[in-house]
């Protein structure tokens, strides 16, 4: 059983993601997190964009420890993994690890949860459920300063709303894989919803389709 969560920064598809991952016993796998560890390790050996040939082969050569770097999750590597992400050479070489993960999920479970960009429209296009999951600009950017506070890091509002339109933007237009929702997602606007009707909504559409 697969499980496709697709949509932009912030809107709330992670946690979703684990909470059904855990609700149905699957193998849970944020795929963001496979494109921020390329872009950090781009950032720490000091390379811009230009090196494209190597962008590509640090995510020809990534292994799942790569997935546990500390300071993943900053914003400055968020910008970076959005960048490295148009390369189409650093797009396919990371399919392959996101597809094995799905075929055959660590730990005997029966099935996978993946989150990122495009998991049901290129990764997984015959997972049995495609959410798509999306919320007004400007609440993202709040969740999202929130998260970053929480976590000790420092941030400026104003900075992190022009982070996540920009990478809404890039996300959006770029040739390779861009952010879409497959045609046959299920659209879920958390805007007005906190996690646990997030969770209750999606346990619905997975009732009316009848995969569990
Ligand atoms: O999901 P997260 O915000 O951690 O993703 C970081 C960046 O990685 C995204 O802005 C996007 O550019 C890229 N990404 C992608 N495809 C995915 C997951 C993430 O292009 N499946």
């Amino acid at each position: 059983m697969i499980i496709a969560i697709d949509g932009p920064a912030a809107a709330g598809k992670g946690t979703l993601a684990k909470r059904l991952a855990e609700h149905f016993e699957l193998a849970y796998l944020d795929t963001g997190l496979i494109y921020r560890a390329v872009g950090k390790k781009m950032v720490d050996e000091g390379f811009n964009l230009e090196s494209i040939e190597k962008a590509e082969s640090i995510a020809k050569a990534l292994s799942p420890v790569d997935l546990e770097i500390e300071g993943l999750r900053t914003d400055e590597v968020a910008q970076m993994a959005s960048k490295v992400s148009v390369i189409p050479g650093v797009r396919s070489a990371l399919l392959e690890f996101q597809r094995s993960f799905a075929e055959r999920p660590p730990a005997g479970k029966r099935g996978a949860v993946l989150d990122g960009r495009d998991i049901g429209t290129i990764v997984c296009p015959n997972a049995n459920l495609k959410l798509f999951v999306t919320a007004r600009t400007t609440i993202r950017a709040e969740r999202r300063f929130k998260e970053l506070q929480k976590r000790g890091l420092e941030a400026i509002y104003a900075r992190v709303l022009e982070d996540i339109k920009e990478r809404d933007a890039r996300d959006s237009s770029r040739s390779a894989s861009p952010l879409e929702p497959a045609s046959d997602a299920y659209q879920l606007d958390t805007s007005a919803l906190d996690s646990n009707q997030v969770f209750a909504e999606a346990l619905e559409i997975v009732e009316a389709v009848g995969i569990s």
